[in-house]
C-alpha cells in the first residue's frame, strides 16, 4: 500500500494557538453541506484521545454518531477500540487500517481529514478542518494511539479490540449487474440510489432528507430543480442533470462527488446516463 510522507502537514506539535483560529469564518462549501450545520470548525484545544473525541465530537457525530453510523463508522461509543488496527469497512479502501498506532500516514482516519484524495473525500465532507485539529489526529495516532484519558492517566476504558466492524460493506462495486442494455428506472431505483444513496443520507430522516431517493424519487427528481440549480434529471441530457454531474464529479457542482466515497465505477454511470438518454422514462 502506498504510503503518504506527511511533509506537507506542519506539525504544530505543543503549540497551540487555538485563540487566533476562533475567528476563521464559516466555510460554506456548498449547497449539500449547509444541512449538515457548520462543519469544518474550530480549532480544538489540548492532546492525546481526549482532543481527539473533541474533534469527532464537533465535527463527525452528525453523521458517525451512535445510532446515525454512516460508512459503518461510530465515533461516539467506543470510538477507540472501533478504530486502532481496525480495516476500515468501505470495501474500496481494501483493507487499510482506519488507524496504524504509530503511522498516521497510513491510517485512513488520518488521511481523510487531511484530503490526501487516497481513500474517497475528505472527511467532514463539507470541507477540511483546521490543520490544528488534523494534527491532533496525527500527533495522536503517531505517539501509539492510546487510548487512555490524557487527563486521567489511569487505564482506558476497557477497550476490548472486540468487534472489528470488518468487511461486510454492503454494496461494493463489484460484477457488473444485469440491467446490462436495460437502462429503466426500476434498475436506476434498485442498483443506485437503493444501493448506495439512502442509507442514512437521502432517506426520510438521514442527514440529506431534503432528497429523498426512497421509492418515491422519481417525482422528486424528474425535472425538479436541485438546490444548486440544474434540474436533477434532464430528460434526454446527462450533462445538464445535476445528479450525473455529482456522480461524475463534474467541475461544475458544489461540494463533494456522490457518493462521498468516490465515485461509482463505470457502469453505474453508465446506468444513469443512458437511462436519462433514453428521456428518463418512469
Ligand atoms: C455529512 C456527513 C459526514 C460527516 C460530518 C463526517 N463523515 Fe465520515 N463518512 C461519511 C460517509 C457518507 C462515509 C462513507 C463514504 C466514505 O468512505 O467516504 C464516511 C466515511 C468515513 C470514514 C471511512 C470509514 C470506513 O470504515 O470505511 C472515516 C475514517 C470517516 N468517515 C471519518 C470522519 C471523521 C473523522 C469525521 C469528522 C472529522 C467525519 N468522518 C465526518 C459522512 C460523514
Amino acid at each position: 500500500m502506498a504510503r503518504h510522507t506527511v511533509a506537507g502537514s506542519t506539525r504544530w506539535k505543543g503549540v497551540w494557538t487555538g485563540a487566533a483560529l476562533m475567528a476563521l469564518p464559516t466555510l460554506t462549501a456548498g449547497c449539500d453541506d449547509t444541512v449538515f450545520g457548520s462543519e469544518g470548525g474550530e480549532a480544538v484545544d489540548g492532546e492525546g484521545w481526549d482532543a481527539v473525541q473533541t474533534v469527532f465530537q464537533e465535527n463527525c457525530y452528525s453523521c458517525h454518531g451512535t445510532g446515525v453510523g454512516l460508512g459503518e463508522l461510530d465515533l461516539e461509543s467506543d470510538a477507540c477500540a472501533d478504530l486502532v488496527d481496525v480495516p476500515a469497512a468501505n470495501p474500496v479502501y481494501g483493507g487499510a487500517l482506519l488507524v496504524s498506532p504509530g503511522d498516521s500516514a497510513a491510517s485512513v482516519l488520518w488521511a481523510k481529514c487531511a484530503d490526501t484524495g487516497e481513500y474517497g473525500g475528505v472527511m467532514p465532507t463539507s470541507a477540511a478542518m483546521d490543520q490544528a485539529n488534523i494534527d491532533i489526529i496525527a500527533d495522536w495516532i503517531d505517539d501509539g494511539a492510546s487510548c487512555d484519558s490524557t487527563g486521567g492517566g489511569g487505564d482506558d476504558g476497557g477497550d476490548d479490540g472486540g468487534d472489528d466492524s470488518g468487511s461486510t460493506g454492503g454494496d461494493d462495486t463489484g460484477e457488473p449487474e444485469t440491467w446490462q442494455g436495460d437502462y429503466s428506472f426500476d434498475n436506476v431505483q434498485s442498483e443506485i440510489f437503493d444501493a448506495t444513496c439512502t442509507s442514512g443520507c437521502h432517506e426520510d430522516g438521514g442527514v440529506y432528507a431534503t432528497l429523498d431517493l426512497t421509492s418515491s424519487a422519481y417525482a422528486a427528481i424528474y425535472e425538479q430543480a436541485s438546490s444548486a440549480g440544474p434540474n436533477y434529471i434532464e430528460p434526454s441530457d446527462p450533462s445538464s442533470s445535476y445528479i450525473y454531474l455529482k456522480m461524475t464529479n463534474d467541475e461544475s457542482i458544489s461540494g463533494s462527488v456522490m457518493p462521498y466515497s468516490g465515485q461509482l465505477s463505470a457502469q453505474y454511470v453508465d446506468l444513469m446516463s443512458g437511462w436519462i438518454s433514453a428521456g428518463a422514462p418512469e
